[in-house]
C-alpha cells in the first residue's frame, strides 16, 4: 500500500551544506521572507515593539516568544483572485534571561511582576491572517478580523469531556472545574479535518513552585509530571495559582490539547480531557475510513509514551457544529511496540484491566487526570521522547519522531528503542492495516536511526545515499507535504557539531531512509512548525530561540537573528520560504 519502487529522489533541490553560524540557510534558487516576529504588530492599534519596556498589555497586542506550531488553514481566495489564509502559531515558552534586559545577572531575584505578566502575555498562540503578494510572498494583515492573541493568563478556556468538572479540576479561582484562564507550553498541535487549531500543552511541570507534602493526595501524581521541585517560572511568587502549596489542584488543569476555532475569533477554546493529560509535543489528526477521527500524540519525557485517540462519532462532510464536539467522546489508547514488528494498542478505559478503584482510579476523570499513571500500569513501552507524530491519510503509514534520550542504559533497551544512551534519536514507521488508524494492532518499522552514518559507534542506521550533509540527530518536529513526502526538523543537532535544520526525507522504494539537507537556522535555535501551504508553493518554518546557546542573554545572544542590529537581541520568527521560479517546495 502505497509502496512503488523508487530509484531515484523525489526531491532535485541542491542540498545545503552542514555548518554552524549566525544565520539561516536555504537551497540556491530558494527565497526565505521573514514573515512574522515576536514583538510584532498582530493588530491594528498594536504598540511597536519597545524591548526596554515590555508589558502585559503591549505583549497582549504583539506576536508572542518562541515560536512552534505552524497550522495553515486557507480562506476563500480575495475578490482579486489573491490567496488568503490563517496561520495559527503557537507560542512555547519565555526565558526571561533572553527576554528583558537587566534580567540576567540577578535571576530569578531580578524578576518582578510586570516580567511575568509580560511572559504569560506571551505565551499562547497567534491567529494570523496572511495574503499572498503577486510575487509570491506572504504578508501579514493586520487589520484582519480573524487575527487573535491566546495567552497563558487572560484567555478564558472551557474544559470539557470526562474531567470537567471532576473535584480535582477545581481551584478557588474555578469552584466549578469548568473554566481555566489560558494555556501554557503549547509546542507542536494540528489542524483538524474540519479546521480547528489543537494547541498541546506539554512542559506543564515547570510553572508550579512550592511542593506538597508527601501524604498529600496529589504528591504522586504531581511526581509523575515533575510538578514541584524545579520550577522554571518564578509566576507563583505573585500569583496563587502558580503555588502548589496554595493550589495543589491547579496543574492538574494543563497537560491538555486545547482546541480552538481559528474562523470565529470570539469562539472560547477548549480543553478537551478526553485525549489525556500528559506533556504533548502535538496532536495531528486523521479521518480513519470508518469517518472515525484518530488524533496521534507523543508525551515527551524520557521513557513515557506514544498515545492514540480514536472518537466515538464521525467525522460529517459540511457539519462542522457536529465536527466541534468528536474530541470529546472516544477511547484513548496507549502503544506497546512489540518484537515481532507490531504494535499493541490499549485502551486507558476506566474499569478495564488495572485501571479500577483497586489501583485508585475511580473514573474516568481519574484514567485520564493520571493518564502516565494509567499507561504504566498497562505496561506501555517507555519510548525515546516521542515528539511530533504525523499520520499519512494516503498511505495508512504514521511517522513517529523520538528525539534523543542519553539516560537509557543497557537493561533499558527494548525494540523500539534499542539504542542505549540514545543521543541522536530515531524515526520509527507505524503502518495501519488498510489504513485504518483506529486499529487496536498495527505493525511497524524503522525509518532511520539518527547519528552519524560514518561513526560506527553512534548506531546510525541510513540509506547509503545519504550525504554528508544528509544525515541528523534528534528529530523533533515534521510535516507531510501536500504530494505526501515527508520533512524532519531538529532540535539537539548541534550535538553533532551543526546547526539545527529541516531535512526532506525518503520513506519509499530504494531510496528510503535518505536524508537531503534543506535548510539551517540560525545558531542558538531549533526549528519548529514546519508547514506549507496547501499547494505546496510555500513552506513556513518557525525559527525558535535563535541566539540562546550555552550563556547567552538578552544583552549577548549568539546571533542577533534576524534583525542583526546591535540595538536589538535575537527573535523567534516565521520564515515563508519559496522557490524563485515559483514551484512546488522540494521539486
Ligand atoms: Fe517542546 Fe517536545 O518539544
Ligand atoms: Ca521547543
Ligand atoms: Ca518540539
Ligand atoms: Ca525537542
Amino acid at each position: 500500500n502505497g509502496v512503488e519502487s523508487v530509484s531515484q529522489s523525489s526531491f532535485s533541490f541542491a542540498e545545503i551544506a552542514r555548518g554552524v553560524d549566525g544565520t539561516h540557510h536555504v537551497p540556491d534558487g530558494y527565497i526565505a521572507d521573514v514573515l512574522i516576529r515576536w514583538g510584532d504588530p498582530v493588530f491594528p492599534d498594536s504598540p511597536s515593539f519597545d524591548p526596554a519596556n515590555q508589558t502585559s498589555e503591549s505583549q497582549h497586542k504583539q506576536f508572542g516568544q518562541s515560536n512552534d506550531f505552524i497550522g495553515f488553514v486557507a480562506l476563500p481566495p480575495e475578490a482579486d483572485g489573491a490567496d488568503r489564509a490563517l496561520l495559527c502559531v503557537n507560542h512555547e515558552y519565555t526565558k526571561a534571561t533572553m527576554m528583558f534586559p537587566g534580567v540576567a545577572p540577578n535571576y530569578p531575584a531580578s524578576m518582578t511582576k510586570t516580567h511575568c505578566e509580560t511572559e504569560m502575555a506571551a505565551h499562547g498562540g497567534s491567529i494570523i491572517e496572511i495574503r499572498r503578494r503577486e510575487d509570491d510572498g506572504w504578508d501579514v494583515l493586520q487589520e484582519s478580523h480573524f487575527n487573535r492573541r491566546v495567552t497563558a493568563a487572560t484567555t478564558p478556556m472551557t474544559l470539557t469531556g470526562p474531567a470537567a468538572g471532576h473535584d480535582r479540576m477545581k481551584t478557588s479561582e474555578d469552584p466549578d472545574g469548568l473554566t481555566v484562564s489560558g494555556t501554557v507550553n503549547n509546542c507542536a498541535g494540528g489542524i483538524t479535518p474540519w479546521n480547528t487549531y489543537l494547541m498541546a500543552e506539554e512542559n506543564l511541570h515547570g510553572y508550579f513552585i512550592g511542593d506538597l507534602p508527601e501524604n498529600h493526595p496529589e504528591t504522586r501524581n504531581h511526581k509523575r509530571y515533575n510538578v514541584g521541585g524545579s520550577p522554571r517560572y518564578v509566576w507563583g511568587r505573585f500569583f496563587d495559582r502558580y503555588d502548589l502549596g496554595k493550589e495543589p489542584n491547579e496543574p492538574n488543569r494543563f497537560g491538555w490539547i486545547v482546541e480552538v476555532d481559528p474562523l470565529d475569533p470570539t469562539s472560547t477554546p477548549k480543553k478537551r480531557t478526553a485525549l489525556g493529560r500528559t506533556k504533548h509535543e502535538g496532536a495531528e489528526s486523521v479521518i480513519a475510513p470508518s469517518g472515525r477521527v484518530v488524533v496521534y500524540s507523543g508525551d515527551d519525557e524520557r521513557f513515557d509514551y506514544l498515545y492514540k485517540f480514536v472518537s466515538k462519532n464521525k467525522f460529517v462532510e459540511g457539519d462542522r457544529k457536529a465536527n466541534m464536539s468528536l474530541l470529546d467522546e472516544g477511547v484513548l489508547y496507549v502503544a506497546r511496540f512489540n518484537e515481532s514488528g507490531t504494535v499493541d494498542w490499549l485502551p486507558l478505559t476506566f474499569g478495564h484491566g488495572l485501571l479500577t478503584p483497586e489501583n485508585d482510579f475511580h473514573s474516568q476523570a481519574d484514567v485520564l487526570i493520571e493518564t502516565r499513571r494509567a499507561a504504566d500500569l498497562l505496561e506501555a513501552t517507555p519510548m525515546d521522547r516521542p515528539e511530533d507524530v504525523e499520520p499519512d491519510p494516503r498511505t495508512g503509514r504514521v511517522w513517529v519522531m523520538l528525539t534523543n534520550n542519553h539516560l537509557r542504559t543497557e537493561d533499558q533497551v527494548n525494540a523500539a528503542n534499542p539504542r542505549s544512551e540514545n543521543r541522536f534519536g530515531h524515526i520509527i514507521e507505524i503502518i495501519e492495516p488498510n489504513g485504518d488508524f483506529t486499529a487496536k494492532q498495527s505493525r511497524w518499522e524503522f525509518l532511520v536511526k539518527c547519528g552519524d552514518p560514518d561513526d560506527p559507534s553512534s548506531g546510525a542506521m541510513w540509506n547509503a545515499q545519504t550525504s554528508a550533509n544528509g544525515w541528523f540527530g534528534s528529530p523533533d518536529n515534521c510535516a507531510i507535504d501536500p504530494s505526501g513526502r515527508l520533512w524532519v526538523a531538529t532540535d539537539g543537532n548541534p550535538a553533532t557539531g551543526a546547526n539545527d535544520g529541516l531535512w526532506a526525507m525518503e520513506t519509499k522504494g530504494e531510496m528510503r531512509g535518505t536524508g537531503r539537507a534543506f535548510f539551517r537556522s540560525p545558531v542558538g535555535a531549533e526549528v519548529t512548525g514546519p508547514r506549507f501551504s496547501d499547494d505546496g508553493r510555500t513552506l513556513f518554518i518557525a525559527v525558535q530561540h535563535p541566539g540562546d546557546s550555552n550563556g547567552a542573554t538578552f544583552e549577548n545572544p549568539s546571533t542577533r537573528w534576524p534583525d542583526f542590529d546591535p540595538a536589538m537581541t535575537a527573535r523567534s520568527a516565521v520564515l515563508a520560504i519559496r522557490k524563485k521560479d515559483g514551484g512546488v517546495i522540494g521539486s
